[in-house]
């Protein structure tokens, strides 16, 4: 069912910029109109400067005017499967919720789908001022 979003994932891990780490990381994101948008980690001599590829999947969809993410899929060729890093959690909390999924994969498919409440429980947002 997640094909789609999984093949734009792995597409766009051959187009990371990871001489550093040599982990090259991809991500695709479906928005709630449907549409895809993909993003690669770009990292830089100067480390903390590089990005994670949710982070540049994440800007290529609000870029093109959408702020609903319906679900997103993640690919590490070195991993057994690729879950999101805190900070990236937390970005995607941005724009979906508890319920969305997470499609976790490996140079092959989707290994296991998990929500997104699952890996971020209690986040941090600012409509839950008191
Ligand atoms: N990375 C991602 O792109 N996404 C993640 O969720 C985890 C880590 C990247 C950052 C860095 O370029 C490389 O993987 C090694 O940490």
């Amino acid at each position: 069912m997640a094909d789609d979003l999984f093949n734009a994932a792995r597409a766009v891990m051959a187009r990371a910029h990871a001489p550093y780490s040599k982990f090259p990381v991809g991500a695709a994101v479906r928005s709630a109109s449907g549409a895809l948008y993909v993003g690669c980690n770009v990292e830089n001599a100067s480390y903390p400067e590089g990005w994670c590829a949710e982070t540049g999947a994440i800007a290529a969809m609000v870029a093109a005017g959408e702020t609903a993410i319906a679900e997103i899929a993640v690919v590490a060729e070195q991993m057994p499967r690729t879950v999101p890093c805190g900070g990236c959690r937390q970005r995607l909390a941005e724009f979906a919720g508890p319920e969305t999924n997470i499609h976790l994969c490996d140079a092959t498919g989707i290994v296991e789908t998990v929500t997104l409440g699952q890996l971020l429980p209690r986040s941090f947002a600012l409509e839950a001022r008191p």
